[in-house]
């Protein structure tokens, strides 16, 4: 069997980094190391907590979970609670564990772990950049000793926080400028990219009645919550489509094909009506050089064929 490859998941669950932890966690092509927590969707204590249920809902003994950030680097913290409830689950109470949280905080849990891998570490970063970019300023020779970084942030078009603002670059624009610039081979799996890779609400129907060990502490209850979001969308442009971001974001990191990319400049806007935006240089006028790998197409099936794939392997 080829080398599984030594993963770093830094999160803010989040109802949609909990299907990517599940995902990524269901494929043996990537081994988890670590998952570091950091402030997001909801605040720190939750997303720590919730991390640490995660880990031990899917019995990841070895994996260190650890605490990272509990504030942006400049910018006043906001969260998103409209969209993944004050727990950061929705409201469901994952199942308690005796997993143990970390004693080094995340940057440093980052930085051990990227050493022991050799320089093979891939990271998945799906929350703010606030963490990776502590380990950046904290540890200078990071940027050597990560593989590859794949970033769940950003839109090419519009945001979904403001007008072209994302989420979790617009939580902390000052970290992920830091990270865009670091020199770190990476892709950015934004908004756009998340739009074009999703299940089908029948898709979606179809993968929660494929049971496994998840249905009931999991699935069951993100499907019927569903219903609120399917509401929700009807008439816009994003009625019957399922793309949680950050699972995608996996997925592209499992499936190299799911995928077109270009590598081209990127950089953050971190101040003023257009804060948080990533602004791509398609047409190279600033003449820098090419940092991040831009979704350009996709292959739907692809990610859809990762989901059946996750509820066969968690059935058994
Ligand atoms: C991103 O922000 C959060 O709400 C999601 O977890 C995802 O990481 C999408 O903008």
């Amino acid at each position: 069997m080829e080398k599984r490859i030594p993963l770093i998941i830094d999160t803010d669950p989040g109802v949609d980094d909990a299907f990517c932890l599940l995902l990524a966690n269901s494929s043996d092509r990537v081994e988890i190391r670590a998952i570091t927590a950091v402030a997001g969707n909801v605040s720190l204590h939750y997303t720590l907590e919730n991390a640490r249920r995660l880990a031990g809902m899917m019995g990841l003994t070895e994996t260190r979970v650890a605490a990272g950030a509990e504030k942006p680097l400049i910018v006043p913290q906001e969260t998103a609670e409209m969209a993944h409830g004050k727990n950061g689950m929705g409201g469901l109470e994952l199942p308690e564990t005796d997993k143990e949280v970390d004693p080094l905080p995340a940057w440093d849990v980052i930085y051990e772990e990227c050493k022991k891998a050799g320089g093979e570490m891939q990271v998945a970063a799906v929350g703010p950049l606030t963490n990776i970019a502590i380990a950046l300023l904290k540890y200078p020779e990071l940027k050597g000793l990560i593989k590859h970084l794949t970033i769940m942030g950003g839109a090419q078009t519009a945001g979904n926080h403001s007008p072209y603002g994302e989420f979790n670059i617009w939580a902390d624009p000052h970290a992920a400028e830091i990270v865009f610039q670091a020199g770190i081979p990476m892709t950015m799996i934004d908004l756009d990219a998340c739009h074009m890779s999703y299940l089908t609400d029948e898709e979606y129907d179809a993968f929660v009645g494929m049971r496994n060990r998840y249905s009931e502490c999991f699935f069951d209850f993100m499907a019927k919550r569903d219903g609120e979001r399917r509401k929700r969308m009807a008439g816009t442009p994003y009625a019957g489509k399922y793309g949680p971001c950050d699972a995608v974001t996996i997925a592209a990191l499992l499936d190299e094909d799911l995928f077109t990319y270009e590598c081209l400049p990127v950089s953050v806007e971190t101040h003023g009506p257009c804060m948080g935006r990533t602004v791509v240089d398609y047409r190279n006028r600033a003449g820098k050089t090419p940092n991040c790998r831009v979704v350009k197409s996709a292959d739907r099936q692809k990610f859809v064929d990762l989901f059946y794939k996750m509820a066969e392997v968690y059935a058994k």
